[in-house]
């Protein structure tokens, strides 16, 4: 008898809930357990066998608690660890398991949007050093100039409440300037961490208003809902009675008060230590 159970949203924090929400707007009726790992956040400048076991960690945790799908909300843990652990552990543990990224999706919406066919990435230090951007994009949209730049302290900005400050506002500033000086033809910009969106309003208003600006949730929530078309054998594994648990690797109190705002939503979080 196969077992079924929620689908497994996974993020270093607080980012992947802007996956999630606009995941539950498009697939309302399935079952969802949100997994932050906000006690070791941020993920973004650490090596790749710390990423890759950290978020092997949190993947295994979400299968124990019945998760045959598990998204990787998270653009550190899609670069650094989602091959390996689709390559070396669901072959062989876990064949009859999936574990998605949120990559692929967004290279493909980034060359559907660009005019200029100049764009810019904007990511974590780990993410831009993965080189996942370019190598995916030069696949198949070989025409593109890609333009990446890391933004190291938006996710720390972003975590610890202080984004909409004037120190805040100041690095958010230098790093937008940043990547224009470098190729002012970009016309489209890619949010590629999952945390950025949060930042959007301060994004917006200090970008010049003909650069689009492309937020990975809407892209991730299209592109989970074609995969479930074609997998019925994946659906069959997901329960649906429209629930979400929330879990959190810090104090669960702290991330509840936080996802309640975001998810405007009246939200009770679970702790859970991974290992
Ligand atoms: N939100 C994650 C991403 O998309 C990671 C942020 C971090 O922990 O550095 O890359």
């Amino acid at each position: 008898m196969s077992v079924k159970g929620p689908i497994g949203v996974f993020d270093s924090g607080y980012g992947g809930l802007t996956v999630l929400k606009e995941i539950r707007e498009k697939l309302p009726e399935y079952d969802f357990l949100y997994l932050g790992d906000n006690a070791r956040a941020p993920y973004g400048s650490r090596s790749f066998e710390v990423v890759y076991d950290y978020t092997w960690q949190a993947v295994q945790a979400l299968f124990e608690r019945g998760c045959s799908l598990v998204i990787l909300a998270c653009n550190t843990a899609s670069a650094k660890a989602l091959r390996s652990i689709q390559r070396l552990k669901l072959s062989e543990f876990h064949p009859e398991k999936r574990v998605l990224g949120v990559i692929r999706p967004s290279t493909e919406e980034l060359d559907k949007h660009t005019k200029t066919k100049h764009v810019g990435v904007l990511a974590t230090e780990g993410t831009i050093r993965s080189n996942s951007y370019e190598i995916e994009l030069a696949k198949f949209a070989p025409d593109l100039v890609v333009n990446q730049h890391a933004c190291p302290m938006w996710v720390p900005l972003i975590e610890n409440n202080q984004f909409d400050t004037p120190g805040g506002i100041y690095f958010i500033q230098n790093d937008l300037t940043q990547i224009l000086n470098k190729d002012p033809k970009i016309d489209t910009i890619l949010l590629a961490c999952t945390h950025y969106p949060i930042l959007i309003e301060q994004i917006r208003k200090l970008l010049p208003a003909q650069i689009e600006i492309l937020a990975q949730g809407k892209i991730v929530a299209e592109s989970l809902t074609d995969y479930l078309k074609r997998h019925p054998e994946i659906v069959e594994k997901c329960t649906r009675n429209s629930t979400v648990t929330y879990m959190t690797t810090e104090n669960a109190l702290i991330f509840s008060e936080k996802a309640s705002s975001m998810m405007n939503d009246d939200i009770v979080a679970e702790h859970l230590t991974l290992h």
